[in-house]
């Protein structure tokens, strides 16, 4: 298979667990003889320095004309502690998915019974749990008219929804739902937003054609208290932007940490694969950030994008036998880890590129 990958490693570990993703895709090029050309393209803090804007116009056409995009993160704390200023990584990576049309997040928490003491969760309320979350990622208060007042007395983000955002994640989810234990949960304020109100609606609109899936509407705070409770409870479960984005940290807590789940978002055109976490410059450059979240991004893009499942599940398998063997990096270690099998990044991530190679490709 021939496909156009973009590269776009943003800032802090983004830079550093990015070169695994595309290393574990350059990894299965190479095993099953596909053709994966890479491009390789700045957003966020660096191309605000390099260009002085989050997302150049040569970022932008180079994603508009790739099959596919690898993506790491973007943010740098001199931004985090400067509220007021204009120009901002984060406005790249909004821009992007807005151009690229993509509205569904998709979120696997997919838990390796290895990592079932890494968690703050005991391991008895964790065992077997596997969500898939569908996260709305175009529309809410991320993108409604920003008002501040003029001597900062008054802030206002408009949160708003159309039926045809909610319809259209919705009937993604509900597809996802039909092919695993055909069971949605669907998650919102519907008791105090009117947004909320419309998207439960069309919800429920939509549930209707898919008689065979059980639907649940389950209200934020409680789903949030629910998640940590008993986290087997959910399926598939369907959010809008904003909760999502609290709801899939909460959950990256039943996988051991944020450097562990990865992520899809998709729409109608080019699919953007990249690890739910941030630049994290708390640990940027010193070699030390997880780089599993990248390679399983990788897979990720393998299964939705390309549809080479056989090959999204050798990334998936060597990422478990790496962690089998016992290889960690420190934010996935415990009491119990040896000091020999606690890896920097780079040694973790040419740890899971042996595991890849070591199983034998059916398709040659
Ligand atoms: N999609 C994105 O690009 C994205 C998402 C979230 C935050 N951000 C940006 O990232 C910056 C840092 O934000 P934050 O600290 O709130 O979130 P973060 O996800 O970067 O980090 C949260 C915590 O998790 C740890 N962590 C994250 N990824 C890790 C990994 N791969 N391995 C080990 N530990 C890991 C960090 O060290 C930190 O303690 C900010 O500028 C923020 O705006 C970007």
């Amino acid at each position: 298979m021939k496909k156009n990958i973009l590269v776009i490693p943003g800032d802090g570990i983004g830079q550093e667990v990015t070169k695994w993703g595309k290393a574990a895709l350059e990894k299965i090029a190479e095993l099953y003889s596909h053709q994966f050309s890479f491009d390789e393209a700045i957003m966020g803090h660096v191309a605000i320095e390099a260009t002085g804007d989050p997302l150049p116009d040569e970022t932008l056409n180079k994603a508009k004309n790739s099959d596919a995009i690898l993506f790491g993160a973007i943010g740098h704390a001199k931004y985090d502690n400067d509220p007021s200023a204009k120009v901002r990584p984060e406005q790249g990576l909004l821009k992007i998915r807005k151009e690229l049309g993509l509205y569904a997040n998709i979120r696997p928490i997919l838990l390796f019974d290895e990592l079932l003491e890494a968690s703050s969760l005991k391991p008895a309320i964790l065992k077997g749990t596997d969500i898939l979350f569908f996260r709305e990622l175009t529309g809410d208060v991320y993108f409604g008219e920003k008002t501040k007042a003029d001597d900062g007395s008054y802030a206002s983000d408009l949160m708003n929804y159309h039926r045809y955002e909610v319809e259209r994640i919705a009937v993604k989810a509900f597809e996802a739902a039909r092919m695993r234990s055909k069971r949605l949960c669907s998650v919102d304020k519907a008791n105090v937003l009117e947004t909320s109100r419309l998207w439960r609606d069309v919800v429920q609109e939509v549930s209707k054609r898919y008689p065979d899936v059980e639907t649940e509407h389950m209200f934020i705070d409680n789903a949030a208290m629910q998640l940590v409770k008993n986290p087997r409870k959910f399926d598939v479960v369907l959010t809008a932007n904003l909760f999502g984005d609290i709801l899939t940290d909460e959950a990256s807590q039943i996988a051991g940490s944020m450097g562990m789940l990865a992520s899809a978002s998709i729409g109608d055109g080019t699919g953007f694969f990249e690890p739910i976490h941030g630049s994290a410059h708390d640990i940027a450059g010193k070699n030390i950030a997880n780089p599993l979240a990248s390679i399983l991004s990788a897979a990720l893009m393998l299964e939705i994008s390309f549809g080479l499942k056989e090959e999204a599940k050798v990334i998936t398998n060597a990422v478990a036998d790496t962690l089998k063997t016992g290889y960690r990096t420190t934010d996935i270690t415990n009491t119990s880890t040896a000091q020999d099998y606690i890896l920097g990044t780079a040694d973790m991530g040419a740890k899971v590129l042996e595991a890849i190679e070591a199983q034998k490709p059916i398709v040659q």
